[in-house]
């Protein structure tokens, strides 16, 4: 364990006249979604203290719909860093996943092909193990916080200043700060206009998202393509199912009722095999916008980003909290050492790093997007060649096991990403 800078990590009361608590912490974190709270975790294991904070309540994280896949590693994770075993119990491991296109069903066997798995786990059951984690291991977590403003980044002493949601002013002194605040960053504007670069690209069209009350339709999530678009079958539990299909991105949800939502998904499933979706009042409905985008750098002075706040990619293949979890898997070692005898030099490892899979995942992302998805304006042409190329990936070895093996993710060390 490398040596830490002996810091003073109790709360004083200071005379600042808009400060009642000023804290000393090496790392301070905007933002304690799953990256954020994963970091703190990481870095308490560590001996590294921390504060995180966000705007959002508890409550408004937990009850906000997200993407519910995680690789074998990411869930390996969670339970050998001792956050939780409770995946291995109420999540469920999935060996395969099956590519719908031509009114017929194709599995893509990880397992057989890669021998990997993931594993069916909300988003939301990862915050509640993250956030249970923190506050049973003494964690400083404010949620809630009003005013937040973020000092000093660009020397070696920056702040963090809140108010906590009990109305006290609050001033973090840290050495590093975190950005793990989500696709609309804030942090991320903190690097200088000049020193970075965002590279984005938008789609012209979004998922409608739903949660409804029904048995499962299927035992593994089902992607299907059809002339009229994308439909993505997932599930949550017995009896709730999550599902999305490819709409406008200025539909209004108003306008669907729970018929026209049924409707759309069973024409975009439907096929000679007879597959049909069991059917349950939604519950909730949602249209989700998505674009592919990454900042560069992930570190200005004492900021470094991570997750969404750095790079955000579309949904399809559900990366987006994987990469999240992988960069503060890197970002909590390197930030370690960079607190030791290495000191600053060693946070130049984190961008290297973590950005090769970004960019993977954004091109897995962008690929499994347009490979499933019907573009406004296809033309007959493009949309036999986008069942050629459906084709190609499920009737040739080579391309179910470039799927399998980019959907199941990549080894963070060993493997072929070192
Ligand atoms: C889910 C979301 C995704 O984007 C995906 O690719 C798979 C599953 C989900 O919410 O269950």
């Amino acid at each position: 364990m490398p040596t830490l800078p002996v810091d003073d990590a109790s709360s004083v009361t200071t005379p600042h006249p808009t400060v009642d608590v000023t804290t000393h912490v090496p790392v301070a974190i905007v933002g304690a979604g799953p990256a954020g709270l994963m970091l703190a975790h990481r870095l308490a294991r560590a001996g590294v203290d921390s504060v995180a904070i966000d705007l959002r309540t508890r409550h408004e994280i937990e009850t906000t719909q997200r993407a519910g896949i995680l690789e074998a590693d990411a869930a390996r994770d969670l339970v050998e860093t001792g956050v939780s075993d409770r995946i291995l119990r109420d999540g469920h491991e999935h060996e395969g996943t099956d590519l719908r296109f031509d009114g017929r069903s194709h599995r893509i066997d990880f397992k057989a092909l890669v021998g990997e798995s993931v594993w069916l786990y909300p988003q939301t059951d990862v915050f509640i193990d993250l956030a249970d984690a923190r506050e049973r291991d003494n964690g400083r977590v404010h949620f809630g916080v009003t005013a937040p403003e973020v000092l000093d980044t660009e020397t070696t002493t920056p702040r963090l200043r809140f108010t906590a949601d009990d109305g006290t002013r609050h001033e973090v002194r840290a050495r590093f700060v975190v950005g793990a605040d989500g696709s609309r960053s804030v942090c991320r504007d903190l690097v200088p206009a000049q020193h970075r670069t965002q590279y984005f690209r938008e789609y012209p069209f979004a998922w409608f998202g739903i949660l409804a009350q029904a048995p499962r339709s299927a035992p593994e999530l089902v992607y299907a393509q059809s002339p009229d678009g994308f439909a993505l079958i997932s599930q949550r539990t017995d009896t709730v199912q999550r599902m999305y299909f490819q709409c406008d991105p200025d539909e209004a949800t108003d306008a669907w009722p729970d018929e026209r939502i049924w409707e759309t998904l069973q024409a975009r499933v439907a096929g000679g095999d007879g597959f049909t979706l069991a059917e349950g009042p939604v519950l909730e409905k949602t249209v989700l916008r998505f674009r592919s985008f990454v900042q560069d750098p992930m570190r200005w002075g004492s900021l470094v980003l991570a997750g969404d706040a750095a790079h955000t990619v579309p949904p399809t293949g559900a990366r987006g909290l994987n990469l999240a979890l992988h960069d503060v898997k890197v970002l909590a070692d390197v930030l370690v050492r960079a607190l030791g005898p290495e000191g600053d030099p060693a946070l130049d490892d984190y961008q290297p790093q973590a950005l090769r899979r970004v960019w993977r995942a954004q091109n897995f992302s962008w690929w499994m997007t347009q490979l499933l998805h019907t573009a406004p304006g296809a033309t007959d042409f493009d949309l036999r060649r986008q069942v050629g190329e459906l084709d190609n990936v499920v009737g040739t070895r080579a391309g179910r096991t470039y799927l399998a093996e980019q959907y199941t993710g990549w080894p963070t060390r060993g493997g072929d990403l070192t």
